[in-house]
């Protein structure tokens, strides 16, 4: 049975109810107006503002430099946008590492000034306090484990994480522990399959993954990746089901054609 067509708006709940009926979640990115509403028509379940913005919207190298206040912009533009999908907003890089007050009053911000559903961050038992304090505050917490692109210069690689025994166990027990602390979802992101499964099979809560198998409760891409805008990124876990870098070139080509040979506007398309 599907929900998809069903329900008005998409909660914590409904993905909740997915898990356990074998549904699986779909999740993508979105930045802005235009886009998130194309994806919400579409029936997207869960729409992430991702620090993913700061690459792909800002040109960035990592997702370290987007602040508080850009994620605010982005996540008001996606919720002017959409009508039934959940919206989930990243906490960036510094705007809740500091201590759980400040987690806290980030959050807040984001659900006060841009209307999200709820918010994500990364990493596991580091960041439990503020995890706990932000639930109790009543704001939903995705948790995201694996490659956790904030601490990248820690790992030094984007590299399939928690291969080794000791890795995969630390990420099931701060996988356990972020459920405990009452998050309603979590996301792993490339991680070797067979644990991305045995973390869907040991949690309650749903788990969605990006590069973490088939087995897990849903997937998540970043919309640039699977729509083709971005060309140079290539990882196996993804899925392009656009060129839209090539047709959008082709198209902007044609354009510059068609003004400099004076064929653009034709006399249908004056006044
Ligand atoms: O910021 C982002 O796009 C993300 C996804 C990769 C899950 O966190």
């Amino acid at each position: 049975m599907s929900v998809h067509n069903d329900i008005k708006r998409v909660t914590s709940h409904t993905l909740q109810w997915m898990k356990e009926n074998g549904e699986k979640i779909s999740m993508l990115t979105a930045y802005d107006y235009s886009m998130a509403r194309i994806l919400d028509d579409a029936g997207i379940d869960v729409l992430l503002v991702g620090d993913s913005a700061s690459n792909v919207m800002a040109g960035h190298e990592t997702t370290l430099p987007i602040t508080l206040d850009q994620m605010i912009y982005h996540a008001q533009s996606v919720v002017r946008a959409i009508h039934r999908c959940l919206v989930v907003v990243d906490l960036p890089f510094g705007s809740y590492q500091g201590n759980s007050k400040e987690a806290l009053n980030s959050s807040i911000r984001i659900m006060k000034e841009a209307g999200a559903h709820a918010i994500k961050l990364e990493g596991g038992v580091e960041v439990m306090e503020s995890v706990k304090r932000i639930i109790s505050a009543g704001v939903p917490v995705m948790g995201h484990l694996g490659l956790t692109p904030q601490s990248i210069y820690k790992f030094g690689t984007y590299t399939v994480r928690a291969k080794e025994e000791e890795e995969a166990e630390t990420l099931l027990k701060n996988a356990h522990a972020l459920q405990e602390a009452g998050c309603f979802s979590l996301v792993l992101e490339k991680i070797p399959a067979k644990l991305g499964k045995q973390v869907s099979d040991e949690l309650k809560i749903p788990v969605i993954g990006i590069g973490a198998g088939s087995q897990v409760d849903g997937q998540v891409l970043v919309m640039h990746d699977m729509l083709g805008i971005t060309k140079d990124f290539s990882p196996r876990f993804l899925r392009r089901y656009l060129n839209l870098y090539d047709e959008i070139k082709g198209a902007t080509e044609q354009y510059i054609k068609d003004v400099k040979s004076k064929d653009f506007p034709n006399e249908k398309e004056q006044y």
